[in-house]
């Protein structure tokens, strides 16, 4: 499946429980279940390549994995030396949490990814690490992988992070888990705080206030993780933009996280005018529940702060400021630059490519509301900005290329696509 050529949709309605499972709390329950005594239990984990390669990886270090289709069951014994190179394929996530995770392993052990992953830079993780005795080498001086990790004795730290990442604070913490003594970790904005609340749910003695983490070493296993994974905000909100994009349609998402750190590009697509609401029906690690989007016009609006809590729904969002009436601005957000693809540059080019006027700077965009005219978008490897692309294709027809990224977060998505819409596929 090399492309596909999306059809402009007419009003629909629909009620989708079938998004796919939220990709990090996934990546984290695969991974951190090695750090209990007891069979951790995993219902809804994510079967999307970039998770199924961390639960791969989490069996190569000797974890048992028993997986009925339904639920995944993880037994360790601890973390074992691998024979196996460890593949995190597309995944930021996976390379940058196994890296904390590793740094105190008995072992030696080699991480590595795709032609994309190589590319993305690992000095955010390795460099902290290093500075607490970590033992961690890469190309361009430890910044690409393949990474090498000897596990080492990891000293206690207080370390102020200047990025507001969720994978560098997620990798510290982990360390942190198994230093010498009393940790800190203070960001420069929240990120969100998966971590913190499954280790915490797992009985980690870990405080969180404000900014600022504290973090007390492991004294024994912790407890196994019990844990349904609730949808992924980031993929439900292509369908929240479908629908806020399409006169006269309606769309409930069952069972998102409802964690504020993740929820933001809902808010932002509030502010742009679409009729948004939010019934809450779990609380367990995370609070769950359904998000209903109605359409309505929308208006342009300014994105500048709490940028991580929005971040990867940022492509998605910017379809709906090219359908929107004035000029949108993204400012702050020059971590786009480096996600799967450069998406400053892949959503003005694409957009742009679309007849929509837009502006770029090193740190954000604009994007001036029109008419969105139908192109063919390349998707440069990018999950996000294929599927935001096979979206806008809802509004004025598509052609849109390189598609088998979209494994790697969303496997189901044409799946529910065909509910809206008229895809010709070709290879
Ligand atoms: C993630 C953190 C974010 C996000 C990524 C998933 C995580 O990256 O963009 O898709 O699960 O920790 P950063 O930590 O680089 O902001």
């Amino acid at each position: 499946m090399n492309s596909v050529k999306v059809s402009p949709a007419k009003d629909f309605s629909l009620t989708i429980n079938t998004i796919a499972p939220d990709k990090s709390i996934s990546h984290r329950s695969a991974m951190f279940s090695m750090l209990a005594e007891g069979t951790s239990e995993i219902r809804n984990f994510l079967r999307a390549e970039d998770t199924l390669n961390t639960l791969e990886i989490v069996k190569n270090l000797g974890a048992t994995v028993e997986d009925d289709g339904e639920v995944i069951k993880i037994t360790s014994t601890g973390i074992k030396e691998s024979f196996e190179v460890l593949d995190c394929g597309n995944s930021g996530t996976g390379m940058r949490l196994f890296c904390g995770f590793l740094s105190s392993a008995n072992g030696h052990f080699i991480l590595t990814g795709d032609k994309y992953l190589r590319s993305r830079p690992m000095k955010r993780v390795t460099s902290p690490l290093l500075s607490i005795g970590a033992k961690l080498d890469g190309r361009d001086d430890g910044d690409l992988a393949p990474l090498s990790i000897r596990g080492a004795s990891l000293k206690s730290f207080d370390y102020e992070s200047k990025i507001a990442s969720a994978q560098v604070k997620s990798a510290m913490i982990l360390a942190a888990l198994r230093a010498d003594g009393i940790c800190t970790y203070t960001e420069p904005e929240l990120s969100r705080d998966h971590t913190e609340r499954m280790l915490k749910g797992m009985g980690a003695d870990l405080q969180v206030k404000g900014l600022k983490t504290t973090i007390i070493p492991m004294k024994k296993l912790l407890e196994p993780l019990i844990i349904t994974v609730p949808a992924d905000p980031s993929s439900a909100f292509f369908f929240a933009v479908a629908a806020a994009i399409t006169p006269h349609s309606h769309i409930v998402l069952k069972g998102v996280t409802f964690n504020p750190t993740r929820i933001e590009a809902f808010k932002a697509l509030e502010r742009m005018g679409a009729n948004i609401s939010y019934n809450e029906t779990d609380n367990k690690y995370e609070p769950i529940g359904d998000i209903t989007v109605t359409y309505a016009p929308l208006k342009a609006i300014t994105v500048e702060s709490n940028i991580s809590w929005l971040i990867d729904e940022l492509p998605a969002l910017s379809i709906a400021f090219a359908c929107a009436e004035g000029i949108s601005i993204v400012k702050n957000a020059k971590e786009l630059r480096v996600k799967e693809s450069d998406r400053i540059a892949t959503v003005v080019n694409g957009l742009s490519a679309c007849g929509i006027d837009t502006t770029e700077y090193e740190d954000g965009y604009t994007v001036k509301g029109g008419i969105l005219n139908s192109s063919c978008i390349d998707s440069d490897g990018d999950h996000r900005i294929a599927m935001s692309f096979i979206i806008a294709g809802l509004r004025c027809g598509m052609q849109v290329s390189d598609l088998d990224c979209i494994n790697t977060s969303f496997p189901n998505f044409f799946d529910l696509m065909k509910e809206i819409t008229t895809l010709n596929f070709k290879v």
